[in-house]
């Protein structure tokens, strides 16, 4: 028995051995003029990435053979194929079905013939490449199912034949290129092309209105031309293409209204057509769409209130309907069967009322955006039931008791970002002992307490907010000085304390930020955290759009407008990070400390209205990202450093410092003039010389040494010579100056 079964098996295995073999060597025989094209492929692309040696074609990485050895599927996507599309090579497998070139860098255009000589294809993804010019005449064949033609450079119009051979064609996407001219709604209208489910067109310039035709187009899922120029009204037989489940047209210039028609759209779930120029009122019967999940609107011009079947669209995952004219009373809405609701935008409308009291029972929410509304009421402590809650804006509105608000809301570990700038009017700053212990807002990154009015100081608690980045107080009644602690928050690096009644001098402590002196490994950990809605600051009328990425926010630190006395400390130059400095409008004396051109990455310096005195220095013409600068109104005196970019800005950046002289001032600067201008000046330099580091020390020798070496070879006119015994003068005063510093300083070390 044993022995049979054991025979019996042998025999199987032997057989299969058989079999599998002649089906291998059936499948993978490849024809040798298929190799070699391929071979021919291979050597017009540069590649690292094709390893094709062996001699049997078939079995290469990216190439499928069919049963009688020859090519059809060539999938090389991401192998750094890199040159002009081979077509003679290509057109040579003639037998090719699939083709994924995508994210390569092939450059050039389609050729038309060799295109069309594709006859066989149903796949094609170029997606992801450089190809340019226009677009070849027309699709390969009847056969071609897919077309991926996405992410690259093509240009002009769809040529009118493009579609016509495509009777078969499912999947079309040409987004993001530069494609001109009408969207072709035409390539429903010839029954060309029933079977299509896909169009993509989003990101290019075409423009004009959708012209009817894709009604035809019955089989329709996804439609997408977001982000072009079109204009126009939606067309009525779009409502006939009732598979539909996604429209997407955000990011151009379509009016009227959305029709009560949508509703026979009953697959749809996806219907984003922000920032267009719709108007009218929302369908009434919106809430028959019950399988809407992204209902995306914001940017229009929709009025009237939100029908209440809305919340019969169970599945909504985002609602956002921010920026629009929409009003009525929301506390009478019943979200409480939302249950998916993860985003809820209506900022900047019309609203009335309170918070939804049934909000609070979507447990899946993560944003909530009510700012810039008539909302008025408390927030209440059912907000802590959203466990996931995580972006919080209510600003703008006419809320009340911001210290109840704030206790409550500390406990919110999700919270990320809480905007309430505009509300709470007028309102103490929150500052109770209790929220030092509390130890709240434990991840909390943007807080945004702008233009509410609020008296007080800055608070203690913020010292216990490890996590913060971003800080506005702006356009409040803050006094007190500015606390030192706020120097030790690790990932602190915006700070907006503008317009406030702050005292007190410039804390050292403050020119230790950890993330501005070291752009530490945090920064790297932050980068990809994104939040959860757009953020917008200021009023309804004339919103600011700021970045969606915390990280794209630029290091920032504005105490303009404010009371804030004393010197700049040197120490400032420590935060080179730094993008933005505004210290304009304050009581600052003392000189502009030399440090400051540390700073390399300063694109905004604003030092105007206040009473510093002394020399502009050199060494700021070495901020090279400078564009924004202003000194002006201060007791500042000298020649502005000439040749440098400091002569770029306007003279209002130098006005009202009397003797302040040279371009771009209209004042020359009088030998006398300068000469007593310098002088003083080395008298006020005396307080910040002491910082000046060996360097110059050095590089003042050197320049002497060089300087005498030249010189010395010249005979002097008059105006030579005296520029020459200036600058001795100059320097030899400074460096004996330094070189006494430098003493006391080795002094001191030794002590
Ligand atoms: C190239 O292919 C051969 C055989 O298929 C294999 O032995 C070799 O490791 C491959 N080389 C690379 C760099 O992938
Ligand atoms: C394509 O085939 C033609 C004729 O069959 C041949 O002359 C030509 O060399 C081939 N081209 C390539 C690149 O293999
Ligand atoms: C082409 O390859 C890429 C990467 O593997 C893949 O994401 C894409 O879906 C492929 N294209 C087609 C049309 O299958
Ligand atoms: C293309 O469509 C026609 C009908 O319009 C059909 O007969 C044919 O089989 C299709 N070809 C492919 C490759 O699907
Ligand atoms: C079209 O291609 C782009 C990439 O270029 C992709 O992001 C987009 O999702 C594609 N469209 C559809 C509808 O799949
Ligand atoms: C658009 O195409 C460019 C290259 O042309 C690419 O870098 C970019 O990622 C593409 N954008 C999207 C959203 O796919
Ligand atoms: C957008 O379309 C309008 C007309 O509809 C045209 O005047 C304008 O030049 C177009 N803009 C671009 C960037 O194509
Ligand atoms: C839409 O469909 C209806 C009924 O199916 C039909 O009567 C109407 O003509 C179609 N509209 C367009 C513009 O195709
Ligand atoms: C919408 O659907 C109803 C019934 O399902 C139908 O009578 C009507 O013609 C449809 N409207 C359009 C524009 O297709
Ligand atoms: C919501 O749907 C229910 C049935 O599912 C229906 O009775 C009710 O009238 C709908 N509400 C609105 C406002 O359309
Ligand atoms: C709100 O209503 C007032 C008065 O009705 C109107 O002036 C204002 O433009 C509206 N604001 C918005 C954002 O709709
Ligand atoms: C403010 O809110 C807190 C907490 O909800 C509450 O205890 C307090 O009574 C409120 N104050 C006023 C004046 O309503």
């Amino acid at each position: 028995m044993l022995v049979q079964a054991y025979n019996l098996m042998a025999h199987g295995f032997l057989l299969f051995l058989l079999f599998s073999c002649i089906i291998s060597t059936n499948i993978h025989a490849c024809k040798p003029t298929e190799r070699s094209s391929l071979l021919s492929f291979a050597s017009t692309l540069s590649s690292l990435h094709l390893n094709w040696t062996s001699i049997d074609c078939c079995r290469w990485k990216g190439i499928t053979c069919d049963q009688d050895g020859w090519v059809t599927h060539l999938l090389l996507p991401s192998k750094g194929l890199k040159g002009g599309i081979p077509s003679s090579s290509l057109g040579n497998l003639t037998h090719l079905t699939h083709v994924n070139f995508s994210h390569n860098s092939l450059y050039g255009s389609l050729d038309t013939q060799f295109f069309m000589s594709l006859n066989r294809l149903e796949f094609l993804d170029l997606s992801y490449n450089l190809l340019s010019e226009e677009l070849p005449l027309s699709l390969p064949s009847s056969n071609i199912r897919t077309v991926d033609l996405s992410s690259n450079h093509f240009h002009g119009a769809i040529p009118p034949s493009f579609f016509q051979q495509a009777s078969n064609l499912t999947s079309f996407n040409v987004s993001n290129n530069t494609l001109t001219g009408y969207v072709p709604s035409s390539i429903c209208l010839r029954h060309s092309s029933p079977f299509l489910r896909l169009l993509d067109f989003s990101s290019n310039a075409f423009s004009g209105n959708l012209a009817p035709g894709l009604g035809k187009c019955s089989e329709l899922q996804v439609f997408r031309v977001g982000h072009n120029n079109l204009s126009g009204l939606l067309p009525e037989d779009i409502y006939n293409c009732t598979k539909l489940e996604e429209i997407a047209l955000p990011l151009n210039f379509l009016h009227g209204t959305i029709s009560d028609k949508i509703v026979n759209l009953t697959n749809l779930a996806s219907l984003d057509l922000y920032y267009n120029h719709f108007d009218g009122e929302l369908p009434l019967n919106l809430g028959k769409l019950s399988m809407l999940k992204f209902l995306t609107f914001d940017f229009n011009n929709l009025e009237g209130a939100l029908p209440p079947s809305l919340m019969n669209c169970t599945n909504l995952v985002e609602l956002r309907l921010g920026s629009n004219n929409l009003e009525g009373d929301i506390s009478m809405l019943d979200f409480s069967r939302l249950s998916q609701l993860t985003k809820l935008d209506l900022r900047r409308n019309n609203f009335t009322g309170t918070i939804p009291r049934s909000l609070y029972s979507c447990r899946s929410v993560k944003a909530i955006g009510l700012s810039g509304n008539l909302l008025e009421g408390q927030i209440e402590d059912d907000i802590l039931s959203l466990k996931s809650l995580s972006f919080l804006s209510l600003g703008y509105n006419r809320f009340t008791n911001l210290t109840g608000a704030m206790k409550m809301l500390m406990s919110c570990r999700s919270l990320h970002a809480l905007m309430l700038g505009g509300s709470f009017v007028g309102e103490g700053m929150p500052s109770d002992d209790d929220m030092v212990d509390f130890h709240g807002f434990k991840n909390l990154r943007l807080l945004n307490l702008d233009d509410c009015q609020l008296t007080g100081q800055i608070p203690l608690w913020l010292s216990k907010l490890r996590n913060l980045e971003v800080l506005f107080l702006a356009y409040n009644q803050i006094t007190g000085p500015i606390p030192s602690w706020l120097g030790t928050l690790p990932r602190l690096f915006y700070i907006n304390l503008k317009d406030n009644r702050i005292s007190g001098e410039f804390p050292k402590q403050l020119c230790r930020l950890p993330r501005l002196v070291y752009e530490p490994n945090i920064a790297s950990q932050v980068e990809a955290f994104e939040i959860e809605l757009p953020l917008t600051i200021g009023q309804n009328s004339n919103p600011t759009f700021l970045p969606h990425r915390l990280a794209y926010f630029a290091a920032s630190l504005d105490l303009s407008n404010n009371n804030i006395n004393g010197h700049i400390p040197a120490e400032i130059g420590q935060l080179q990070f730094l993008h933005k400095l505004a210290l304009n409008s304050n009581n600052f004396s003392g000189i502009i400390p030399d440090q400051i051109s540390n700073l390399k990455n300063l694109e905004v310096f604003n030092l105007s209205m206040n009473h510093l005195s002394g020399i502009i220095p050199l060494s700021l013409a070495s901020l090279n990202f400078l564009k924004e600068f202003d000194v002006s109104y201060n007791s500042l005196e000298g020649p502005i450093p000439t040749s440098t970019q400091l002569q770029s800005f306007e003279a209002s950046a130098f006005e009202g410092n009397l003797k302040l002289c040279g371009a771009p001032l209209p004042n020359k600067c009088s030998p006398n003039k300068g000469i007593d201008a310098d002088n003083k000046n080395n008298k006020d330099m005396h307080n910040g010389l002491h910082q000046l580091p060996w360097f110059y020390m050095f590089t003042a020798l050197g320049f002497i040494v060089g300087f005498w070496g030249v010189c010395g070879c010249l005979i002097f006119n008059k105006t030579w010579r005296y520029a020459y015994f200036r600058f001795i003068d100059n320097v030899q005063d400074r460096l004996l100056y330094m070189m006494i510093i430098v003493r006391i300083n080795m002094m001191k070390r030794r002590t």
